[in-house]
Formats: C-alpha cells, structure tokens, sequence
C-alpha cells in the first residue's frame, strides 16, 4: 500500500501542543509552526482503527497490558533493529520524559551526579535538576558539519564518580545515528567507571536510508546488563497524545527497581486502554508505513539542504542521519542570538525551535521540523530566504 503524507491537516483548535500553544514561546500562534517534535502527518489508520474498535466497547475500566501488547514489543525490536528482548524485559512508562524522571528517582540520590551530552534534547537537563541532582556536561565535539563524542572528555568525567549517564540514541537535535564503535566505546567506559547507562532510543525508527540504529543494550551482554532503554511508537508514529512508552531492561535487579517505583510508589504503570492497543496497532502494522515514511522525510531533508545550500549559503545544515528534526548552523551571520531569533519570528513568521535551550552550543543554531508536508517545508524555507535576502 501507498501512504500520502502530502495532505494538509488543519490541527488547529484540537488542543495540539504545536498549534494551539505557540504564543508562550512566540508571542503568538499565527506563525507557520515548525516546531515541537511531533509530524503534521496523519495517525496511520490501522492505529486509528484500532482505537475505534475498542472505544466501541462501552467500558474503560482497570486495564492490564495484554500478552500481544508485550509480544508486539518483542516483535518489532526483533524485525526492525534485530534485537532480541524477552517480555520479562519490558515495562511501561507514561511517556519517555516521564521514564526518565522515574529512572533518575529509582536509581540516584539527591546531588549524585549525571551526565547527558550537549547539545540535547531540553527535558534532559530538566529530569536532573528539577530533582536536585547534579548535572554534568559533556559537550559533543562539532567539526565538519557533524558531532562526535569526546572520549577524552567523557572518561575524565565519569572518573568523578558519576551514577548515571543519559545517551540520546539516535541524537536529538545533532541528527547523529550513533555507530556500533561510538555506542561500544561510551558503554565500556560506563561498566569500567560502574556508572548506569540510560539510552534514550524514542527517534530510534526514524532513521535515514544508508544509517541503521543499534540499540545500545544490544552490543553485549555486559553493557546489556548496565543499560535501560527507552523506547516508544509516539514519536515514529505521531502518537504522543497517548504517552505510552516501553522501557526495556534485561537485568532483573534493575528491572525491579523500575517495578518497584512505576508500581508500588507512582502508581502509573497501568498508561491507558488506547494508548496501549494504539502502540500494538503500530508494532503490528506499521514497517511499512514506517519505511515510506522515512523515504518521505529524507526527500524533505535533501530537498531543504540543497535550498539551503543554493539560496542560504551562510546556513549550514548539519549532517541528516536520523530524526525528522533539521539543525541549522547561523553563527556565519553577523548579527546576535536574539536578532537571529526575533528575525525568525518577526520577519519570516516561522516558529522554529531555538538552538539555546538545548544546551549553550546552541548559540546560533535553530531546529526545524521537517515532518511535514513537502509543500510546507519548502513554504517555510522561501519565508527564511526572504527574512536573510539582505546576507545573501
Ligand atoms: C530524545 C527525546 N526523548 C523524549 C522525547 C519526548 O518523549 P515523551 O513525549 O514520551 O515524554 C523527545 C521528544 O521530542 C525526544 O526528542
């Protein structure tokens, strides 16, 4: 079957994040919104139908997970990133960022020490802070147009006694697809130094033809041991809405721990009828949608680099391996952060995501989401090639 992913979808007034709550950060909702990591596209049906089928039976009461909710789990990590997990791995978690706080809960004390690599994703520095735990940075290394991790950096680090590390696998907003080397290397480094690695694999489907994912648990049963991985369908099938998230872990003391605080302290292991049939629905169904829907957004990606490249030639557009998500390089320009921003804004009536909240090397960069209709991203880059023409 062939998806269309070139409709437009009014979303306005549906509550939506991206749409409807703008104005905070912008000071308005009337701009082209390329923003927040969610797709303009549709839900796929066969997870909009299997959300029908339930809502026809006329009680939502106390749910459990089903025996194919934790099979469909088992199934897609086998088929699609040839991983073998067993169903005594997988727990539930109301959402990544949510995981991620309930990990941090579970498995450090107030002032321990955690490390994420910058730039990142903003709710990780979050996760650490707002609970009174001590962040440590490790800036990536940028050079040609790319990121890479400093080892050198990352070892002197975690020789200070370091409890957890939060890896961005695949890596939000750099675009990395990080290699088996890069993964094995910072997973060594974590079992030597004894400190817990946490991999944050929610972009994990969204990858681009020529890069594959390696889940990070899967490169050895040592580093397996020392590794919990989050994983959800929100992302890679625009299901957010729904906070349904798995969090994998084979080994049976960390595992019960997790249990421990999802169940006994939280409560919120149960997520919710919908979210639940909806993430089976994606597992089930959904490699080839999937696969058209990485083709589409790399068309996106190369179509907005060589825009970028002809019209923009002071932008630089970073390496594209995994993500629907663009991060574009303004330092060239001679102008401030906040002119840049406000320009965005202003001028090209764009909302796009600031490089600084995720992290100080984000000084003059800007993120952009691509997941959406060809038609739009090419909208949004004549409003940015406009809003420059003055640098060209
Ligand atoms: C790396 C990363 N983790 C987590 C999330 C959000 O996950 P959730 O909505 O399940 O909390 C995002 C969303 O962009 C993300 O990029």
């Amino acid at each position: 079957m062939i998806y269309n992913f070139n409709d437009p979808i009014n979303r306005k007034n549906t509550n939506s994040v991206k749409y409807d709550l703008a104005y905070p950060i912008y000071g308005t909702n009337d701009l082209q919104q390329m923003w927040i990591a969610d797709m303009d596209f549709k839900t796929p049906d066969f997870i909009l139908k299997a959300i029908e089928e339930r809502a026809k039976h006329p009680v939502l009461g106390y749910t459990f997970h089903s025996d194919t909710f934790y099979d469909s789990i088992v199934q897609w990590m086998k088929t699609r990133h040839q991983w073998e997990i067993q169903r005594e791995w997988i727990h539930f978690a109301p959402g990544i960022v949510a995981g991620l706080s309930i990990l941090i809960q579970a498995f450090t004390e107030v002032n321990d020490k955690v490390l994420i690599f910058t730039p990142v994703y903003n709710p990780f520095y979050n996760v650490v802070q707002n609970q009174d735990r001590s962040l440590v940075l490790s800036p990536l290394i940028y050079e040609n147009e790319t990121y890479h991790i400093d080892f050198e950096d990352l070892e002197k680090r975690l020789k200070d006694n370091v409890k957890i590390v939060i890896f961005c696998n695949p890596h939000n907003p750099v675009c990395r697809c990080w290699t088996p080397d890069e993964l094995r290397k910072s997973g060594e480094l974590c079992l030597q130094y004894g400190t817990l690695l946490i991999s944050d694999e929610i972009h994990a489907d969204l990858i681009m033809p020529g890069f594959k994912h390696t889940p990070f648990a899967s490169l050895s049963p040592e580093i397996a041991a020392n590794t919990i991985t989050c994983m959800a369908p929100s992302k890679s099938f625009n299901m957010a809405g729904l906070s349904t998230s798995e969090v994998i872990i084979s080994n049976p003391k960390l595992g019960k721990r997790y249990a421990e605080f999802v169940m006994d302290r939280l409560h919120v292991e149960m997520g919710n009828i919908f979210g639940d049939v909806a993430l089976e629905a994606a597992y089930t169904h959904g490699a080839d949608w999937m696969n058209q829907l990485n083709e589409y957004i790399f068309e996106n990606v190369n179509f907005a680099k060589s825009f970028i490249a002809e019209k923009m030639p002071f932008v630089k557009t970073i390496k594209h391996e995994a993500t629907y998500l663009s991060w574009m390089d303004f330092s060239d320009l001679p102008m401030s952060h906040d002119e840049l921003w406000q320009k965005t804004i202003q001028d090209a009536r764009i909302a796009l995501n600031d490089g600084r909240i995720y992290g100080k090397e984000g000084e003059k960069f800007l993120r952009m989401n691509l997941a959406c209709p060809k038609n739009d991203v090419e909208t949004a880059l004549l409003k940015l090639e406009r809003a420059f023409e003055d640098y060209k």
